[in-house]
């Protein structure tokens, strides 16, 4: 048995679409656990470039099982669209199988991710407005429609009725805006659930029935550790649970089946939206970081904020996750800089604090303690190995895994399948 977990360390886009990408080529089944199509995963093979949203990122390879769990929130329109985009591109889909548990985005969830935001005004969190935190809150409020409603005209037409009824009146009495007419949304739905019917099963029994026949599940987290609804810095996090616990409930499997967890770290930081980030560079080193490493978002395409590596944020992921390995990804960007810093603690009103701050009034104050390393001038993106590289990119990675305590298992130094060196066996 062989059930990989991979996650992001810290903000999102780590490149964890490309690790999963380069791990998928030895598994069976790759898995979507949580999030929507707030993520945005690129992928670079041979040359071509693909952005995946919703389907996990073993969809490149044919004859790879690729399951959309449970805990994923679907818009169908979007899924539709990107399983056609693939066939176009000559890509096999027939392996995708859709959770029938899944909950489904409703247009009137987009709507109100963007009215909820601009009622925010200053305390705006900044999300992607896919309707991703809507949905899922209407999830806890057991009152969300799943794969299994769409599939079943009655049952859905019930629920639309319902929510609409519901969500109608909040669009129009609060937000001042148009609700949705029944009859179309009815229609539009009902066509995406005829062209998503072949793909919808219980991937729970997909899942068991791969575990017990002794196949590699690999298991792609989106979004990252610090926007994790419990474990981030909330609220500016997302609706789901990105951490590998978030794995087992997302796609309906115990903690005993997992064996591995990778973090994948980015070799400095991002962060897209709002809420504190205390590494960040507004000067002309994160400038020169974002036009080097074209650091805008793949969803949105909103520029990130940069900054250094913070080994505390690791360190926290790895508490949280129960982390194995790192992935460290971008190194090649770091080429060429004389100097890095890299934050191995905070601290607060004079203080070096241990934990990570709960307190976001206490995490948007705090001083990062910076060491500062040698920087390289080599082009790391054609090394191969790890040996091969230069003195001092070997130094700042051995500094982070001491500082956050996990051993490093991957190091990547471009964004293609051969742009990468393994230390350690992962499956
Ligand atoms: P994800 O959301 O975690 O999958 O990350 P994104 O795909 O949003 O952003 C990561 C970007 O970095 C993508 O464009 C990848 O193709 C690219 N990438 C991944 N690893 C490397 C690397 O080692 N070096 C470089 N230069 N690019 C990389
Ligand atoms: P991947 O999988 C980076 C951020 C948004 C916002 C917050 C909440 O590509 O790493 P949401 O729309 O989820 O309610 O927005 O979360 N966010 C991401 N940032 N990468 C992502 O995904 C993200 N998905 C959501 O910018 O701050
Ligand atoms: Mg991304």
């Amino acid at each position: 048995m062989s059930a990989v977990v991979v996650i992001g360390t810290q903000w999102g886009d780590e490149g964890k679409g490309k690790i999963v990408d380069y791990l998928a080529e030895k598994a069976d089944v790759v898995v979507r656990y949580q999030g929507g199509n707030n993520a945005g995963h690129t992928v670079v093979v041979n040359g071509n470039e693909f952005k995946l949203h919703l389907l996990p990122s073993g969809i490149l390879y044919p004859g790879k099982t690729c399951v959309v769990g449970n805990g994923v929130v679907i818009d169908p329109a979007v899924i539709i669209e990107e399983l056609k985009g693939m066939q176009a591109k000559g890509i096999d889909t027939s392996g995708l199988r859709i959770s029938n548990r899944a909950h489904v985005i409703m247009p009137y969830h987009r709507l109100l991710d963007e009215v909820e935001e601009d009622y925010r005004g200053e305390y705006k969190i900044g999300t992607t407005k896919r309707g991703i935190g809507p949905c899922y809150m209407d999830k806890n409020a057991r009152s969300g429609i799943r794969m299994v409603d769409l599939l079943d005209e009655e049952e859905f037409s019930a629920k639309l009725e319902r929510n609409l009824e519901a969500k109608n009146h909040l669009l129009q009495a609060v937000y001042g805006v148009e609700g949705f007419d029944y009859d179309s949304v009815r229609k539009e739905y009902l066509g995406y659930a005829e062209e998503l019917r072949p793909y919808v099963t219980d991937t729970v029994v997909v899942l068991s029935e791969a575990i017990a026949a002794g196949e590699k599940v690999l298991f792609e987290g989106a979004q990252a550790t610090l926007l994790d609804l419990d474990h981030g810095t909330y609220p500016y996090v997302t609706s789901s649970h990105p951490i590998a616990g978030g794995a087992c409930i997302g796609a309906g499997v115990g903690p005993s089946q997992i064996s591995k967890v990778v973090g994948v770290v980015k070799a400095y930081t991002t962060r897209v939206g709002e809420g504190p980030f205390p590494t960040e560079l507004q000067d002309e080193i994160g400038d020169h970081i974002r036009e080097r490493g074209h650091e805008y978002g793949t969803t949105t395409g909103r520029p990130r904020r940069c900054g250094w590596l913070d080994a505390c944020v690791v360190r926290y992921a790895g508490l949280v996750s129960g982390l194995n390995y790192l992935a460290i990804t971008r190194l090649d960007i770091l080429d060429g800089l004389k100097t890095l810093k890299l934050c191995v603690g905070y601290q607060y009103k004079g203080e070096r604090i241990k934990e990570f701050p709960a307190s976001l009034k206490v995490l948007a104050q705090v001083e990062p303690v910076y060491e500062e390393l040698p920087g390289w001038e080599e082009d790391t993106s054609k090394i191969r190995s790890y040996a091969e590289l230069p003195a001092n990119a070997r130094r700042y990675i051995e500094r982070l895994s001491a500082v956050s305590g996990v051993e490093v298992g991957i190091v990547s130094v471009g964004p293609g399948r051969d742009q990468t060196i393994i230390l350690a066996d992962l499956f």
